[in-house]
């Protein structure tokens, strides 16, 4: 068999090397507008456990909304000097109307009739709305938006833009400068993106990683 690959090996494996967590973004470097699109599309194209997308990406672009979660934020730069500033926001409980809203968009997207889809949405209902999963739907919902985020580092790094995926943040501080409380909105997480600082001394070191061996097994 040919190898279908659109990316060569090497340059995956330079890439994957290439992305580090980026401490000090260069605040004078912007990202353009075309390659935003394709950031922002592959959040919108990842992959969802039932395709049910429980996520809004919050992209903080006033200064001064910035400002206020810099304290909330471990006082970590990037939230203020990143070109972007992302917010991973998951749907804190499921429900009829966000998968009724799936059902309509799939009917629409393929052309075929919701009234065929009627099987698939029970199915979900009694799983996640009903379901003994319901009483754990924010972990869930906080998995998927972790899959936008792995989808959109990788991509990023093969347009050589830089990123800190932040954990290091106060949610409940973040939903309330947001403006999400109530909302059935919340934090989990956010991405700074842009370019990095010449003088970010992190770019220089060498990862730290378990052995192959360590951890990819096969049985
Ligand atoms: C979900 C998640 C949250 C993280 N939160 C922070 C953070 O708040 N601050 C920070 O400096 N690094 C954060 N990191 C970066 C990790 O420390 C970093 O990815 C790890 O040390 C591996 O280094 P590398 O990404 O440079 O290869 C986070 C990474 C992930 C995946």
């Amino acid at each position: 068999m040919s190898n279908m690959s659109k990316v060569d090996n090497e340059v995956l494996h330079n890439q994957m090397n290439w992305r580090y967590a980026c401490k000090k973004f260069d605040s004078t470097k912007q990202i353009r507008e075309s390659d935003w699109n394709i950031l922002a599309e592959s959040l919108r194209t990842a992959a969802s456990s039932y395709g049910l997308q429980p996520w809004k990406f919050l992209v903080v672009q006033n200064p001064e909304l910035r400002a206020q979660l810099l304290p909330l934020s471990w006082g970590q730069t990037p939230v203020t000097e990143a070109s972007h500033l992302i917010v991973f926001t998951y749907k804190e409980k499921m429900d009829e109307q966000h998968i009724e809203k799936l059902i309509q968009t799939t009917a629409q997207v393929r052309g075929i009739d919701a009234a065929g889809l009627e099987g698939y949405k029970n199915m979900m209902i009694g799983d996640l709305v009903k379901g003994p999963r319901s009483e754990v739907i924010n972990w869930w919902a906080q998995r998927q938006a972790y899959i936008a985020m792995g989808t959109l580092l990788t991509t990023a790094s093969l347009m050589e833009i830089d990123t800190l995926p932040m954990e290091g943040l106060d949610p409940a501080g973040y939903d309330k400068v947001l403006n999400l409380v109530g909302t059935g909105w919340k934090t989990v997480a956010a991405v700074a993106c842009g370019y990095r600082s010449a003088d970010d001394k992190y770019q220089h070191n060498k990862k730290v990683r378990f052995e192959m061996k360590d951890v990819v097994e096969f049985r």
